[in-house]
């Protein structure tokens, strides 16, 4: 049976779209080089599949090791998620930034090409609307980058529309992901941040684990309902399902496909610490700072064109967002 290629499957949105993968009857084989994961959660993904997983430890800017999975395995398709994803870190080491993500989509897109296989998701972001301050953000909305990794989730997106261009017989998908949460439903796979969290949801669940004071709270004089910022959530289970579609989509309709993932509804900050609360359970205190450099007031999708062409549509709402957030993370603070 041929398999989809996942790279950087051991990542927080890689290994949640191998498990629905499985149920939807694909087979995987990843790609990680555990800069920002652990091998045991392909222990954890074999354990919830009850499948065994090909797996290979390298750097997807390595063709060699490449070449080597396309020649050992029936690879079909491809779907990018490896990559460099902190947007603060990007401005102090961009020309990381820029190898990282935009080197090994190139190498991957050369071997592809070499082996005749011309399927490919890619893992862009919501960020691609930079400052828009029209909601809700349509795939035809303005696209802008504010900082390196924006620009690299840009440039990604260019070079696959100009391959498309060159060679229509490429079947290509970009997935724009709004505000990822949550975990899965198992507790054993989830995000796990690493060092202080730049995200609002792995920070608040370390204020709920007692490991920081507070959340800090990024502005409370937006132009929102409560004056803090507001932002499109989705879980990441409805997110990784979304892969299963597109991929379904391109197996129909060749070309080349841009999808918002989001859920279309905005929630502020306040909102998610008050629907954190309800979840865990857990008083959650928090103080008002000045805006992070950067940040916008609102985001949130418009998901009508997803729902239109693949059917895409998110099942959970903030509370299981919350509750599957808290149940994993929980558990790496307290046994
Ligand atoms: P993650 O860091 O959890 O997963 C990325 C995985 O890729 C990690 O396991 C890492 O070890 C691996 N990796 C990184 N560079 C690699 C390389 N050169 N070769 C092989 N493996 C490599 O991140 P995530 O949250 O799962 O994000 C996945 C993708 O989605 C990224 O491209 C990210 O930019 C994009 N994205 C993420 C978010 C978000 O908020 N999490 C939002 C929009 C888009
Ligand atoms: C959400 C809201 C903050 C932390 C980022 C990337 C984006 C995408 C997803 C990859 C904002 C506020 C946050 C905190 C806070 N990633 N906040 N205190 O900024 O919407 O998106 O992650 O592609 O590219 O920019 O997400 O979770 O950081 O912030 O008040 O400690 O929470 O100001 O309003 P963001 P976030």
């Amino acid at each position: 049976m041929s398999k989809v290629l996942i790279t950087g499957g051991l990542g927080y949105i890689g290994s949640h779209t191998v498990v629905e993968l499985y149920e939807n009857g694909y087979e995987t084989v990843i790609i990680d080089n555990l800069y920002n994961s652990r091998i045991d959660v392909l222990d954890k993904l074999e354990k919830i599949t009850k499948k065994k997983i090909s797996f290979y430890k390298g750097d997807v800017r390595d063709k060699d090791l490449l070449r080597k999975i396309f020649s050992e395995e029936e690879i079909s398709g491809v779907i990018h998620f490896a990559g460099l994803k902190a947007v603060g870190e990007s401005c102090e080491i961009p020309i990381e930034y820029y190898d990282n993500n935009i080197g090994s989509t190139i190498a991957l897109i050369e071997v592809m090409k070499e082996f005749n296989v011309k399927r490919i998701v890619f893992s862009s972001s919501a960020t691609v609307y930079g400052k828009c301050k029209v909601v809700p953000l349509k795939e035809d909305s303005p696209l802008d980058a504010t900082n390196p990794y924006g620009r690299t989730k840009l440039f990604i997106e260019g070079i696959l529309k100009d391959l498309y261009e060159s060679d229509k017989t490429w079947e290509i998908g970009i997935l724009r992901y709004f505000n990822p949460v949550g975990a899965h439903k198992s507790g054993l796979i989830g995000e796990r941040p690493n060092g202080t969290p730049n995200n609002l949801v792995p920070y608040i669940a370390e204020v709920a684990a007692g490991i920081r004071p507070h959340v800090r709270v990024f502005g409370n004089d937006y132009d929102t309902k409560d004056g803090t910022g507001v932002r499109d959530y989705i879980h990441v289970v409805d997110l990784a399902y979304g892969h299963v579609l597109a991929l379904k989509k391109l197996d129909e309709a060749h070309g080349l496909l841009i999808y918002n993932l989001g859920t279309g509804t905005g929630y502020s900050v306040l909102d998610v610490i008050k629907a954190f609360e309800k979840a865990s359970n857990i008083k959650i205190p928090y103080e008002f700072y000045d805006r992070r450099p950067g940040d916008i007031a609102t985001s949130y999708a418009d998901p009508t064109k997803a729902l239109k062409e693949i059917g895409f549509k998110a099942k959970y709402g903030i509370e299981e967002m919350m509750e599957d957030h808290w149940r994993f993370q929980k558990n790496l603070y307290i046994k």
